[in-house]
């Protein structure tokens, strides 16, 4: 079955396949607030950073001005912790009331980089250059668990940093002159490595590459087909099937309201994170 290039001929898929359910409703609530706070905050950020050129003018003038754009860039980063913070609150809820500490530390389900993944790399670095077959992947692949810990410590970084610049009053009270020359430097240079990494190597693997191309929705509905589940994530398939767990996940197809959203936000992120990488590189060639 081939992947469907379009939502029409994803509707026709979806009428025919079995699907799965991937993620739950607070982890796509999550993750799309992540996604449009950080497209705010970069768009508001960067005309800072690249003050002199026209374009950042231009950006500055098109959100109310530089004040303006202050403001938003604030709005977006109080959401964007709220949402750091709920997700801790979420993994520490699932050790206590859901029992799950082990899940977390160790196993398919948790984000914690295994000697599987390193092994998976090796495979798949092995099977670009044509040396070896396709790898198998769990759950969770190690490009995955790379994306993952990247914003964690990057939110982490970001926004520690963030804060410093927002109130400096307050922590002038407890920090040295020159922590807030550090903050303003990491923040700025943490900025463009997550918008670099954000906006290309992110949006490749769900965007670009040939089985994902040019949209992979799951993120928004949160389910997967079992011809994709099959596909690249067998071993996980394999074991769901093995446990008996596979029938519980089985889920509705997506509706074609919730494929349409998910190719309206994700096209127009992408569409975005490309305007900002071409004017970036722009600026830094010119
Ligand atoms: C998460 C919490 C964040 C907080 C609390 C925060 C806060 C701030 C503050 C207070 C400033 C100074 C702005 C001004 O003076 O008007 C600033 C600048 C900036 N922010 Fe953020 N921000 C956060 C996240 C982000 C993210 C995710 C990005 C990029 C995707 C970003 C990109 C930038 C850039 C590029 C600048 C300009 C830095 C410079 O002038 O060198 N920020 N931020």
């Amino acid at each position: 079955m081939a992947t469907p290039a379009s939502i029409s001929d994803a509707a026709t898929t979806t009428a025919t396949a079995r699907w799965y359910r991937r993620f739950a409703l607070p982890e796509r609530v999550l993750h799309a607030l992540l996604m449009v706070t950080f497209i705010g905050c970069a768009l508001t950020g960067l005309p800072l950073i690249f003050a002199a050129k026209p374009w950042a003018e231009a950006l500055a003038h098109l959100l109310g001005g530089f004040e303006s754009a202050g403001i938003i860039h604030r709005v977006c980063a109080s959401i964007m912790i709220a949402v750091f913070v709920t997700h801790i609150a979420l993994v520490i809820r699932r050790a206590i009331v859901g029992k799950d500490l082990l899940g977390i530390l160790w196993g398919p389900d948790s984000m914690v980089p295994q000697w599987r993944d390193a092994i998976d790399m090796y495979r798949h670095v092995r099977w670009f250059f044509g040396l070896g077959p396709r790898p198998q992947f769990d759950r969770w692949t190690y490009w995955e668990k790379f994306d993952y810990w990247a914003v964690f410590w990057g939110m982490a970084i970001i926004g520690g940093s963030g804060l410093l610049l927002w109130f400096p009053f307050f922590f002038g009270n407890f920090l040295p002159g020159w922590a807030f020359n550090i903050a303003s430097l990491v923040h700025g240079e943490e900025a463009l490595l997550a918008v670099g990494f954000i906006f290309t190597i992110h949006f490749f693997n769900g965007h670009l590459r040939p089985e994902k191309f040019p949209m992979d929705t799951v993120v928004f509905t949160g389910r997967i087909s079992e011809h994709e589940l099959r596909g690249e994530r067998a071993v996980e398939y394999a074991r769901l099937q093995a446990t008996g767990a596979l029938a519980q996940k089985e889920a509705a197809p997506p509706s074609f309201s919730a494929r349409a959203f998910g190719w309206i936000v994700g096209g127009t992120a992408l569409a975005l994170g490309v305007v900002v990488i071409l004017l970036i590189l722009y600026s830094v060639v010119f």
